[in-house]
């Protein structure tokens, strides 16, 4: 077998190259491939100095992650880390695009790096639940200022090139021809002395990190995930012991975070994202052109649906009821717009643009020539039907229609249209230009061009797209549906809205369903329930307690009274919502008794997971792991749990069994 590394000498400088695709993984391969050729290098005195590059579109973006759930193969990488640190020549680490985990640890035992201005350098591992373990937490703070290797290291955000020339993690950021450069800067080092590796070196700036602060402030933002806390402590020892002793405990805490609960969750995560949608690549069929795309409705979703297309670099054609409509959406995606510019997502001169590329407008002609037009009008049958047959009659026939339907029969919907098969749901989730989430729904006669278009979108966007047959909710909005009654349900039996909120913040959730239904509003719902259940007889009892809430105007936040009382500001548990479901509890005629915030999310998961292992059994989900990447992505559902179809099979929660009522 070739190795994955190869070596060119010239004028005495050695080119290491790793040529391991996709992403130069540091797998056994290359481990082994370097350690043979540092050997080579060492007792060849040609050689003055070394170059570290990768082939291909990316420098070494972490480890193996096929590994990672197995016992780890020699020779490890700390040993190779090792070698290149204590190498007789210097070693200049050449970075292009992302140099993530064991690649950047790579990197920190050269003597000197230069990166591309596009590269991406970080530490990621707490995001899949374990710590860096081949001396990223000893090295990087002795290179740079110790807080911002805390933070690097327990957010596990990558950096851009600049801002790692500003930190000091790079000598160099490449202007022009990074082998080049790399090459020109290895021999500007060459038989001079090696200034003290980084392990010799102490912490910088270790006086200017509060450790309780920050330990506090990663516990809440943590919400139960070990890995950024575990993280914390390996920061502590570096800045407190040997850094040769901190060594030996960071890749003791390596060894057990990889092969705990929490990462294989999270590892389970990163590849259900990755296969989520598998079905939309094999289908071989050319998608419409999105550099102009319509939406229709310019509210809460069909802003922020224009917005996520303007910043993907498409033009927009935005159609609203008249022409006041058409300037408030005006303002409302030029709000969004640069709120994404105060978040970094776009310079100026990009929001300028994206703005630029926006026309609102009353008349709907001005969709004719979009090849995509997405409707994000009212949940409301009636008037969706309107807008699609209006859009059948004017749009050329290759024109793909879509809804942004949050629970309508899209089937429904596409019947009204001479060719069904040009329509599909794209459900987008709030704020559409930020959340990662589009499931794409496929009705019965959605034909291939359509389906490949909505895929096109998804990767346009940089969304994870799912795919959903019709059902009313399609996966998320139906698992959340049947959970919220539970936790209504378990009102009706004794807990307390503030009790089940709390249980789901325990649990990880950033949320818990009341709150989420406070600040989204209990108006729809109840307009949803209304429409559905018209006399009062068949109505879900354990809805009544919202739909009186509803009643007297308790709309959640918008009116500062809902499940919480939000008047003074913060919110408060209501003595009036607690007599409310105390009366609708007697009602019921059931006996109040405790729950314990572990039954409460017991229930919860219970439910959700039956209702997912039915949405299988109907074809409506292609698998298992999709119902987790739409929770996790689109409902947040604790991520270093994998999602409740994970922790059914993981936990041996049965997923059979009766189906409450
Ligand atoms: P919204 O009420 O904020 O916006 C609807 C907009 O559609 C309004 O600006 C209205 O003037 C416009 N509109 C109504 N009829 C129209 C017509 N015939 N032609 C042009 N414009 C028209 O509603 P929102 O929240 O944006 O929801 C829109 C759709 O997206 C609904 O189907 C909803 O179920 C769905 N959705 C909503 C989510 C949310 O979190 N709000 C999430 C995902 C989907």
């Amino acid at each position: 077998m070739t190795s994955p590394v190869t070596c060119e000498y010239s004028d005495g400088i050695a080119v290491v190259t790793i040529d391991n695709p996709p992403v130069n993984a540091t797998g056994q391969g290359v481990r082994s491939g370097l350690l043979e050729i540092v050997g080579k290098i060492d007792s060849d005195p040609r050689v003055r100095a070394v170059v570290l590059r990768c082939a291909g579109r990316t420098f070494a973006a972490g480890a193996d992650i096929g590994e990672l759930g197995k016992p780890p193969l020699p020779p490890f990488l700390p040993t190779v880390v090792e070698a290149i640190e204590n190498a007789r020549p210097p070693w200049v680490a050449a970075i292009h695009g992302s140099a993530l985990g064991g690649g950047l640890e790579l990197c920190l035992a050269c003597t000197a790096r230069i990166a591309d201005p596009n590269a991406k350098l970080g530490l990621p591992e707490v995001t899949l639940g374990t710590i860096p373990g081949a001396g990223g937490t000893v090295r990087l703070p002795r290179l740079i200022p110790l807080p911002d290797a805390v933070e690097m290291i327990t957010g596990g955000k990558p950096v851009s090139g600049a801002r790692a020339l500003s930190l000091g993690l790079i000598n160099v950021l490449s202007e022009n021809d990074l082998v080049a450069e790399a090459t020109a800067l290895a021999a500007s080092l060459a038989g001079k002395p090696k200034p003290p590796v980084l392990l010799d070196r102490p912490c910088r700036n270790a006086e200017d990190i509060d450790w309780s602060e920050t330990e506090k402030m990663l516990a809440a933002r943590a919400r139960g995930a070990a890995a950024p806390l575990e993280a914390l402590e390996a920061m502590k020892d570096s800045a407190r012991l040997s850094s040769h002793e901190a060594l030996s405990r960071e890749r003791e805490r390596f060894l057990r975070m990889t092969a705990s609960e929490q990462a294989a969750a999270l590892r389970y995560a990163f590849f259900s994202e990755r296969q989520a949608g598998r079905s939309l690549t094999s289908i071989n069929c050319e998608p419409a052109n999105l550099d102009l795309v319509g939406v229709v409705g310019g509210g809460t979703m069909g802003a922020g649906i224009a917005t996520a297309l303007l910043l993907s670099g498409s033009a927009v054609r935005l159609l609203e009821r008249d022409a006041e409509a058409a300037r408030t959406a005006h303002n409302r995606v030029a709000d969004m717009i640069q709120t994404s510019r105060a978040r970094g997502v776009i310079s100026r001169q990009g929001a300028d643009e994206a703005l630029a590329r926006l026309v609102t407008t009353n008349d709907d002609k001005a969709l004719i020539s979009c090849a995509l037009v997405i409707e994000a009008v009212f949940e409301d049958m009636r008037v969706k039907g309107e807008v699609f047959s209006r859009l059948d009659a004017i749009m050329p026939r290759r024109a793909v229609l879509a809804t942004n339907t949050s629970y309508l029969d899209v089937d429904h919907l596409s019947a009204m249209t001479a060719d069904p098969t040009r329509v599909l749901g794209l459900h987008f989730f709030a704020p559409a230009h930020v959340m990662k989430l589009l499931e794409v729904v496929r009705g019965k006669k959605t034909g291939d061009r359509t389906l490949a278009t909505g895929a096109a979108l998804a990767r346009r966007l940089k969304k994870i797209a799912v795919v959903s047959g019709v059902c009313q909710g399609f996966i998320g909005n139906r698992i959340m549906s049947v959970y919220r009654r539970e936790c209504h349900r378990m009102l009706l039996e004794g807990a307390l809205p503030d009790q089940i909120d709390a249980a789901m913040r325990d649990f990880g959730f950033p949320m818990g369903i009341f709150e989420v239904q406070d600040l989204s509003g209990l108006d729809i719902a109840w307009a949803q329930r209304k429409a559905a259940a018209p006399s009062e007889d068949s109505a879900e009892p354990a809805m009544r307690i919202a739909d009186r809430l509803c009643e007297l105007g308790r709309l959640g936040r918008k009116t500062k009274k809902g499940w919480y009382d939000y008047g003074a500001g913060e919110k408060r548990v209501d003595p009036v919502v607690t007599l409310l479901i105390e009366q609708e509890r007697a009602k019921a005629a059931g006996a109040a008794r405790m729950f314990s915030r572990d039954e409460i999310m017991r229930r919860i998961l219970r439910v959700m997971q039956l209702e997912g292992q039915l949405i299988l059994d109907e074809g409506i989900a292609e698998c298992a792991s999709d119902i987790d990447v739409v929770m996790l992505t689109g409902y947040g559902f604790p991520r270093h749990r994998g999602g409740p179809m994970f922790m059914g099979t993981s936990e041996g929660h049965s997923l059979r069994g009766p189906r409450p009522r």
